[in-house]
């Protein structure tokens, strides 16, 4: 077998300069989504290592796209290989995920947008391992924002919530969420649950929200839109919230509005991932009102 040329070669003996357009393809798709990718080798086999800043490392629907560019071009002989779910994602998938989708395949048009990343679901671990089923009191309320197809809002309904919300800002994740949630409808304790399609942004919180659940779903404007509007809810009713915040790359916009501390850390030993749990207690905002009132 006649070993491919290195894809920066720009060109390749099987397939001619046409390949290069195909990198090109897929390195601006992936670009646009967010992430880096380095294509190794281009020919009869590719090979796509696809991460980066805004990505956790993982198959990219916009590097898939490209290479679909590069399965077309290099014919059916081509061999392409994504980078897949770690092996013992997939088997938790077969054991708790069954009949649920929960794909990470589609980019949305909702997701061109500066702040928004596109859709990464949880690890089956992530809640369970910094939340236990006796830290929820029957009004706790649960709050998902960027619940994608909803795996994390069907995870916190099997706890005895009396309320869980999703909010989504894609039409098409809502709507598969609500698919997976009637499919195992008999598995969950909590009955009431909300899948709302909006912008978190604009996503006024509830005064009873007690957990807020973030899987890194934006950044920028919108994190810290959503970080005033839970102040603004703490404000009107100070309480306990904890927030759930997994790969926590803007916990310093929570942490700034000196309401939160950090109250445990995690790292998923799977995943690589942090997921880190922050406190805002009900006792010291009552305190801090009390003081500014007198002074
Ligand atoms: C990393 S995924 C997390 C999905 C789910 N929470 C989970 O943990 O499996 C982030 C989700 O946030 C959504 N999202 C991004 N920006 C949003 C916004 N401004 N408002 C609501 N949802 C948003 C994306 O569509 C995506 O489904």
């Amino acid at each position: 077998m006649r070993m491919p040329r290195r894809a920066h070669d720009g060109h390749n003996a099987h397939q001619g300069p046409a390949t290069g357009q195909a990198i090109l393809n897929v390195e601006m798709s992936a670009f646009s989504a967010g992430c880096e990718v380095a294509v190794d080798e281009v020919g009869v086999h590719a090979v796509v290592r696809a991460s980066g800043p805004q990505l956790p490392p993982g198959p990219s629907a916009a590097a898939a796209r490209g290479l679909d560019a590069i399965r077309a071009l290099a014919g059916r002989h081509a061999q392409v290989k994504l980078p897949t779910r770690p092996i013992r994602e997939r088997f938790e998938d077969l054991i708790h995920g069954r009949a649920l989708d929960t794909a990470e395949d589609n980019d949305q048009p909702q997701h061109l947008h500066a702040d928004r990343l596109p859709y990464r679901v949880s690890s089956w671990r992530y809640l369970p391992s910094v939340l236990k089923a006796s830290d929820v009191s029957p009004d706790d309320v649960f709050l998902d924002l960027g619940a994608g197809k909803g795996r994390v809002v069907y995870q916190a309904a099997r706890y005895p919530f009396r309320r869980v919300i999703g909010v989504e800002i894609s039409p098409l994740f809502t709507v598969v969420a609500r698919q997976n949630l009637a499919r195992k409808r008999r598995k969950l304790r909590c009955r009431e649950i909300e899948l709302i399609t909006m912008d978190a942004a604009e996503y006024d919180i509830p005064d009873d929200v007690t957990v807020v659940y973030l899987y890194h779903p934006f950044g920028g404007e919108t994190f810290a839109k959503v970080v005033e509007r839970l102040a603004a809810s703490l404000d009107r009713r100070p309480r306990q919230v904890r927030v759930i915040y997994a790969w926590p790359k803007h916990e310093e916009t929570l942490l700034g509005t000196g309401l939160f501390r950090t109250l445990s850390e995690r790292r998923d030993r799977g995943t690589g991932q942090i997921v880190r749990t922050y406190v805002c207690d009900a006792e010291e905002l009552t305190a801090d009102q009390g003081s500014a009132h007198e002074s």
